[in-house]
């Protein structure tokens, strides 16, 4: 599998023989790193590191693994840099390029993503949009498939819940779609994926032998799921006006103790982080002063219960941040010796 030089845009763009390749990578990535075995095999190499919205857990993850393959990284941010105000994507790629050996990007459109990798002559990784997340799938799929007996994604059944229009709602349909796993969007029907994007996963699912399903009934979307995931309901980015609707629309598909329930007693609770599931944050706080609620998309039960993964989630982002490094920098030899260290 040789997938140097590509970019890492949307996982809608890889198949999913070269996605298993990446969880596989990320698997013996994770296992070095537990036994404390070193991997610089990107010794000399830069990368920049683009956030125009904040961060915690991708930052960290391209920082971590960049240095533990022996790479150095550079941060930038739209209010320390010319990025956005004095020079465009097309001209910051351009000058990126000839000093990076690659380039991660977080920000708004996915069009921008795409205009920095279609200047850029060196791999662009994509550290969320408005549209994909698509590091973030490589995390979940390593974490479900840790977490079942069967080490296998196809044929689980993966619901999804809250608001299913934005970056993680689409790339899970996606990731679904891919692997041969079972999608559903569980919630008020303003908030299903865009139709054009269900279509287009719906035709990759038909040769995957998976199904996308998109529904208001809880009791039949639950029904033998495997995972139920959720997201925030509001996304970064959009205006702190949206709050009420969203938590007048998007309540009633809280996860909850009863939802699990009607999952059954193996299924496992996903986030992509970070969650309000209390008040111990600056809007949690706002949110029960304003509407009197201790929590949004997720009830604080679920978060804490042993059904909850969302923290070996949040680490996988790491193993699998690394393997996209690795393998779109080096050469297949090169990170084929992973596999024999
Ligand atoms: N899940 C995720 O992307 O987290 P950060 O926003 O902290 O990077
Ligand atoms: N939908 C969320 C994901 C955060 C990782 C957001 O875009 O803010």
């Amino acid at each position: 599998m040789d997938l140097k030089g590509r970019d890492f845009l949307a996982l809608k763009d890889y198949s999913p023989e070269e996605i298993t390749y990446l969880i596989d990578l990320a698997a013996q990535l994770k296992k070095l790193k537990k036994e404390r075995k070193p991997h610089r095999l990107l010794e000399g190499y830069q990368a920049a590191l683009i956030f125009e919205k904040t961060s915690t857990r991708t930052r960290c993850s391209f920082e971590t693994a960049a240095f533990d393959l022996g790479m150095h990284t550079t941060y930038l941010n739209s209010s320390s840099s010319q990025l956005g105000k004095k020079e465009s994507i097309a001209d910051t790629a351009r000058v990126l390029c000839r000093m990076y050996d690659g380039i991660e990007y977080r920000g708004f459109g996915q069009s921008k993503v795409e205009t920095l990798a279609q200047y850029s002559s060196v791999p662009v990784w994509n550290g969320l949009t408005n549209e994909f997340h698509p590091t973030q799938m490589l995390a979940d799929l390593l974490t479900i498939r840790e977490h079942f007996p069967d080490h296998t994604l196809k044929g689980k059944k993966l619901v999804y819940m809250g608001d299913a229009r934005y970056n993680t709602g689409n790339s899970l349909m996606f990731a679904c779609a891919k692997m041969g796993m079972n999608f559903t969007a569980l919630t008020n029907h303003h908030y299903f994926p865009d139709m054009a994007l269900v279509t287009e996963s719906q035709k990759v699912a038909k040769e995957t032998g998976a199904y996308i399903c998109l529904t208001e009934s809880k009791v039949d979307a639950l029904k033998g799921a495997d995972v139920v995931y959720t997201d925030v309901w509001v996304s970064m980015g959009e205006p702190e006006e949206v709050w009420a609707e969203r938590i007048h629309a998007l309540s009633p598909y809280r996860v909850t103790t009863e939802v699990m329930k009607f999952a059954g007693p193996n299924a496992i609770f996903m986030h992509c982080l970070p969650a309000f599931h209390d008040t111990d944050t600056e809007i949690g706080k706002k949110i029960y002063d304003s509407y009197g609620l201790d929590c949004l998309e997720v009830e604080n039960a679920v978060f804490e219960s042993p059904a909850s993964v969302v923290f070996d989630e949040a680490e996988n982002r790491m193993h699998t941040i690394k393997a996209v490094m690795l393998a779109t920098l080096a050469d297949e030899k090169t990170v084929g010796t992973v596999f024999s260290l």
